[in-house]
């Protein structure tokens, strides 16, 4: 056989070899933190049957939701190494590796969830997925959410004052820490997996916390006074292991990438569909409401400003974006 022969069938067998590995069947993992009646678990569900049906069969996925693979953080590490394939994470555990994400817990940066809503499908905050493969070792395909911040509690506040040295829980994460700093609080940070025990054996007075997971998990079994505050929300982002995303053929990469941003997006929608009735459900239960706003909070958002407007240079940027969006 002639050199140049061999030469190419050397060739064509290597290619054979890359395209049948990227042609691979895979069954790639999905961690989450969230129980799995929570919409970002049954989205991440249909989203892994979605890319199923689509592969023609040939990719599926595990999904893994209540923090059955670890905490956020631990999944970060996961993802890093590529142990872990993708996952659905608060942008609470990202904002304390790229502070620039720490510009979306700004204190009454949108008004509510369609707001939310509206900033996190912006360019601007797709600038801030662009981060992500240099900050932590990941793609950013698209946002979720869940809906805005309220805080509930064992005794009533009234006024700013009454949070002076309330152990309050916090998602673990520097914005908010920095935010109940501010308002004289002790943040107590602990997963939210936690939060329902803690309320009941008194370890926390008060929790940081959504309408949705007020509900699913029953807090206010524990706790019936309600701060309506809306005073922060709560991004959630799906990411693919940049270490897995390398391996993956492009047809693969858009496959998923097509299929996860329609799903968090299904994440997105629901909750501008489902808040109002589940603030309405809120209020009918037998629960002591209070209403807050930006200058309930006046003293600690000069704080939380001072703090993350050098740190997160972002912020500019979606608050530009976010006054643009606000009557939209
Ligand atoms: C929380 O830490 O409060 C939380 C995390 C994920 C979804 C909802 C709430």
């Amino acid at each position: 056989m002639s050199r140049m022969k061999t030469l190419t069938l050397a060739c064509a067998a290597a290619a054979l070899a890359v395209s049948s590995m990227s042609a691979q069947a895979r069954d790639f993992r999905l961690g989450l933190i969230t129980p799995a009646q929570h919409l970002w678990s049954t989205e991440a569900e249909a989203f892994a049957q979605t890319l199923n049906e689509r592969s023609g069969g040939e990719h599926s996925v595990s999904v893994f939701p209540a923090q059955q693979l670890g905490n956020e953080a631990q999944m970060v590490q996961q993802l890093q190494t590529g142990a872990l394939d993708m996952a659905f994470l608060t942008i609470a555990e990202i904002s304390n590796r790229i502070p620039d994400f720490g510009a979306l817990y700004a204190p009454y940066l949108v008004d509510d969830v369609n707001h939310a809503a509206r900033l996190l499908r912006s360019d601007a905050a797709g600038e801030l997925l662009d981060l992500m493969p240099e900050g932590v070792g990941f793609v950013g395909v698209g946002y979720g959410m869940v809906g805005m911040r309220q805080v509930l509690s064992r005794s009533p506040i009234e006024s700013a004052d009454d949070l002076h040295g309330q152990r309050l829980r916090i998602t673990p994460f520097e914005p908010i820490r920095d935010f109940y700093t501010a308002t004289g609080a002790a943040p107590a940070p602990m997963p939210l997996l936690e939060v329902y025990d803690a309320l009941a054996n008194g370890q926390v007075d008060a929790i940081d916390m959504d309408f949705d997971s007020i509900l699913i998990l029953k807090f206010y079994e524990q706790a019936n006074n309600l701060l309506i505050s809306n005073h922060m929300m709560f991004p959630m982002v799906g990411v693919v292991s940049g270490r897995v995303w390398r391996e993956l053929s492009e047809a693969d990469r858009e496959l998923i990438d097509t299929a996860m941003a329609e799903h968090l997006e299904n994440v997105l929608s629901g909750f501008e569909e489902m808040d109002a009735a589940q603030e309405e459900e809120i209020r009918a239960l037998d629960i002591n409401i209070v209403e807050a706003d930006a200058e309930f909070f006046s003293e600690a958002i000069a704080e939380w400003e001072s703090i993350w407007a050098p740190k997160a240079p972002m912020l500019d940027t979606l608050r530009a974006e976010a006054d643009r969006l606000r009557d939209e």
